[in-house]
């Protein structure tokens, strides 16, 4: 989960691996620290808190080395504190290194380290790791050897950095279930567990596979494969331009991001809907005969994600009546779900990099089912587990909480499904209809931002509230999970989403006088019973907010433009996110990092 960098090459270390880490911030921000190699000895400092606390209390002038690592922090292994903050360094200071995820037999290495005598400083799993590599460099002698062994070692997820003053101008870089990335730039070799942190200094980078290992010395890369022999790569170009990942203006990047979803959901359809041609997939095709002989379509993902599979499957099974399951990731394997040649599974995911996700469809695969990725990130390790993989164009997305790459998402669940239908049916009005309606959205999200500043109003009066609760029936109440997420993700207000009419059932038990409630109404078919049930709460007090696309006048009602249900969330999402971001924003949160979360959530 947490933001790795490391650099060699002619230029001070310490300039680039700072503005690495405040790139990657959104990757972990409860600890931070570097270390360098400078007249033969490792420098080091770190400390509990962000990377602007760690510029405070670093002298620049005292790191002129030109080698180093840095990271900044998820805690999994140990409190968020100095001790436990990386980079972890052996007690002989041979070995400095940077890891991110979890190394799952670290108590039994630790409890054999100790009897050998060495000692530990921290709570943390990674520490085994500058400690193993001692203990087999006193053995041989030799830096290369011990990294050998110390890999062999380790079972779990792992994305490391190691340097050494034994082996000045080296980084030792290993890769196992957690991203690295390695780019060349012109001054320099960079290391990164995300592009965005190095994409100043090229366009051009090594994706490492799980298992590889790479070895930097100066400005040569030599790549390993698994059993440590030497392999050829290729780098990859990624065209993302820098002003992607700048707040260009904006206050923080969560409502850029809000601000660029017509761009996304445009870049992302681009080339797969036009109103005339038949709808197609790049990156691959489905014959009329595998989707008829189809048992089910498995969509599997967590949080924003699973919100974009559920206005997926409620697509998919409207316009091909081919069932479908939505199912967390991180409960997918403990379901024991029936799976074979028949089924089609399909896992969403921003970063690519979920660890939920991954293991999911690992399952998937074992048992033969057909597997497709939706990743906003080129080479993420989703997408090259994947059979095939559709990519959302959303542009990168750095605020933790999701907003361009859930729109995204939901505009390539709904294409998947016309596409299906399509491809069963021929084309239809229907289908044409919904094509047009498509290409419109961008046109219609811009209309919706008019209302911005009633949002504010609104984040204004509701502010100071504890509990919220937001309510819809079908695609309505899969947009009020997502607006209740985004709320409680950013503002740590608590709130629930419940399905219109099971609020009777229990939760309407919560509703107090004065209780804001948010009924979504975006469908005419269920229009009258959700309103039934608004008025139910409303008898008891609650303070109204609709967001509807229906001809309701009142001062709470926010109207957005009337579209096909399919594709309403679409549309009805975005008031919510602007409240949650607003009503943040009000109690003077840092929008883009909440507490306890990270951006790409890379253990399980
Ligand atoms: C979204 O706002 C959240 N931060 C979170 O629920 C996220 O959608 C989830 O962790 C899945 O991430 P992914 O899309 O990168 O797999
Ligand atoms: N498991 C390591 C720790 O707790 C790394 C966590 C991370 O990926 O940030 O320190």
């Amino acid at each position: 989960m947490c933001g790795i960098v490391g650099y060699v090459g002619k230029n001070k270390a310490i300039y680039s691996l700072i503005k690495g880490l405040k790139t990657l911030e959104y990757r972990g921000y409860d600890s931070a620290g570097v270390a360098l190699i400078q007249n033969g000895e490792i420098i080091s400092i770190k400390d509990k808190g962000r990377i602007d606390h760690l510029e405070n209390i670093l002298e620049y002038d005292k790191f002129t080395g030109n080698i180093g690592i840095a990271h900044t922090r998820w805690a999994t292994h140990g409190i968020p504190s100095k001790e436990n903050a990386h980079p972890h360094i052996d007690q002989n200071h041979h070995f400095a290194v940077v890891h991110n995820g979890i190394l799952e037999n670290y108590l039994e290495l630790k409890d054999f380290l100790c009897k050998e005598g060495f000692s530990f400083s921290s709570q943390t799993d990674t520490e085994v790791v500058p400690v193993l590599m001692e203990y087999y460099y006193q053995k041989d002698k030799d830096v290369i050897k011990a990294f050998q062994h110390t890999l062999k070692d380790l079972r779990g997820s792992y994305g490391i950095l190691i340097i050494t003053p034994l082996l000045p101008d080296t980084i030792l870089v290993a890769k196992n279930n957690s991203p690295l990335v390695i780019g060349k730039g012109c001054d320099g070799i960079y290391v990164a567990s995300d592009v965005p942190a190095i994409l100043q200094y090229t366009n051009y980078f090594y994706f490492l596979e799980d298992g590889q290992k790479a070895i930097i010395h100066d400005d040569v890369i030599t790549f390993y494969d698994s059993k440590f022999h030497e392999i050829s790569k290729q780098s990859k170009k990624i065209d993302w331009e820098m002003d992607a990942i700048d707040k260009n203006g904006y206050e923080d990047y969560m409502l850029k991001e809000i601000h660029e979803q017509p761009e996304a959901f445009k870049n992302t359809l681009n080339g797969i809907i036009s109103a005339h041609e038949p709808i197609h997939f790049l990156e691959f095709s489905l014959d009329k005969k595998y989707l008829e002989q189809l048992k089910q379509i498995y969509i599997v993902a967590c949080g924003t994600a699973m919100h974009a599979g559920l206005v997926g499957k409620y697509a998919i099974e409207r316009l091909c009546r081919i069932p479908v399951i939505v199912e967390v990731a991180s409960e997918f394997r403990y379901q024991d779900p029936i799976l074979d040649e028949q089924t089609l599974c399909i896992f969403i995911s921003q970063s690519g990099e979920t660890a939920d996700t991954i293991a999911a469809l690992k399952l998937a695969r074992e048992r033969k089912a057909k597997t497709i990725a939706i990743s906003n990130v080129f080479e993420s390790s989703i997408t090259r587990e994947a059979k095939y993989t559709i990519y959302t164009h959303a542009g990168p997305e750095i605020a933790v909480a999701s907003t361009k790459a859930y729109i995204a998402q939901v505009g390539i669940m709904v294409s998947l499904a016309l596409y299906m239908k399509e491809v069963l049916e021929g084309v239809n009005d229907e289908i044409i209809a919904l094509k047009r309606d498509i290409i419109e959205i961008p046109r219609l999200m811009e209309e919706v931002f008019k209302n911005e500043d009633m949002f504010k109003e609104l984040a204004h009066r509701m502010s100071k509230e504890t509990d919220l609760f937001y309510i819809g029936r079908g695609n309505d109440y899969h947009t009020a999970m997502e607006g209740s997420l985004k709320l409680k993700e950013i503002s740590y207000i608590h709130s629930e989403a419940y399905p219109a009419g099971e609020l009777k059932h229990g939760p309407i038990a919560l509703i107090d006088k004065g209780t804001y409630v948010f009924g979504i109404l975006t469908d005419a078919q269920v229009y009258e019973k959700t309103f039934s049930n608004l008025e139910e709460v409303k008898s008891r007090g609650a303070n109204i907010i609709l967001v509807t696309n229906q001809d309701i006048k009142g001062d709470n009602v926010i109207t957005i433009p009337n579209i096909d249900p399919i594709l309403s969330p679409i549309l009805a999402i975005i008031p919510l996110q602007f409240i949650a971001y607003y009503i943040a924003k009000e109690k003077g949160l840092d929008v883009d990092k909440p507490r306890n979360l990270a951006k790409s959530v890379t253990v399980e």
